[in-house]
């Protein structure tokens, strides 16, 4: 891997903007190449993201497990366009995420993840539908297709019968199933939830994690942060990560 990173990093930016093409071509969702997140910390350096070489493919289901402080949330900050990385290259659907400016990278987020947070972070004076209605706002949908694609994610969490509730008036699971109608409703290339059965009793959390089966059998893109291993374990593959490293890379046999 080392030597094909070095490569990388040395292409031209007409050589980069190629590499971009051929991946998305190959169907790879999520390339990065030799990524690091470093803080500083006093005199200190914290490598989080520690030399991340990772490829995921449109249509996989993977896992990205490692215990508290192994760098998942910052992995997982870097895949999702929240943050930019100290150094290395992170493709996203073939662009070249790590050289973009914060509006750039706000759009991109926009267009291409759906995110499912542990806490659902819902509109608390919102219905459902409204709350799934959101993203479409702001990628500037008209109101009538609006409404009918909102209504059409919640349908594909079995939620329709619901929409007009607030979160108040949902059980946790619902909501959380709200939330992944929201995080969908945009048709990103990737679903990135980061421990979306955090917050949940474990016989809830067994039936967000077979929606996210459901889901990936009809074709999304899931990538799943834990720290637990029987959630990972739904999953088709798991990524173990320590000391911000790719530790285990393995396919999951159901
Ligand atoms: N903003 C930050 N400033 C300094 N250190 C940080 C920051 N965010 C995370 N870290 C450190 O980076 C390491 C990885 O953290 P994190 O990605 O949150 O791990 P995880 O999500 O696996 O628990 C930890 O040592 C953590 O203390
Ligand atoms: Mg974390």
């Amino acid at each position: 891997m080392a030597t094909l990173s070095t490569a990388v990093e040395n292409l031209s930016a007409r050589e980069r903007e190629q590499r971009g093409e051929q991946l998305k071509s190959e169907g790879v969702v999520i390339r990065t190449y030799d990524l690091w997140k470093t803080y500083i910390m006093g005199d200190q350096e914290i490598h989080a993201v520690s030399g991340v070489d990772v490829v995921i493919k449109r249509g996989e289901y993977v896992a990205i497990m490692g215990p508290s402080g192994s760098g998942k949330s910052t992995l997982m900050n870097l895949i999702g366009c929240l943050d930019t990385p100290t150094k290395g290259l992170y493709y996203l659907n073939g662009k070249l995420a790590s050289e973009m400016e914060d509006d750039e990278l706000a759009r991109i987020r926009n267009k291409e993840i759906g995110f499912v947070f542990q806490t659902f972070n819902l509109l608390a004076r919102s219905s459902a539908l409204q709350n799934v209605e959101l993203p479409l706002i702001y990628a500037g949908i008209p109101t009538q297709e609006r409404r009918e694609r909102a209504r059409e994610a919640l349908r594909s969490v079995d939620l329709e019968q619901r929409m007009h509730h607030k979160p108040n008036e949902l059980s946790g699971g619902q909501r959380q199933r709200v939330a992944i109608a929201r995080a969908l409703v945009n048709r990103p290339s990737i679903l990135l939830a980061d421990e979306p059965t955090g917050a949940l009793d474990s016989t809830t959390g067994q039936e967000i994690m077979a929606l996210f089966e459901r889901l990936y059998e009809s074709g999304n893109t899931i990538v799943l942060v834990t720290h637990e291993q029987d959630i990972a374990q739904h999953a088709h593959r798991i990524i173990n990560i320590r000391d911000g490293k790719i530790e285990r890379d393995e396919a999951v046999r159901h």
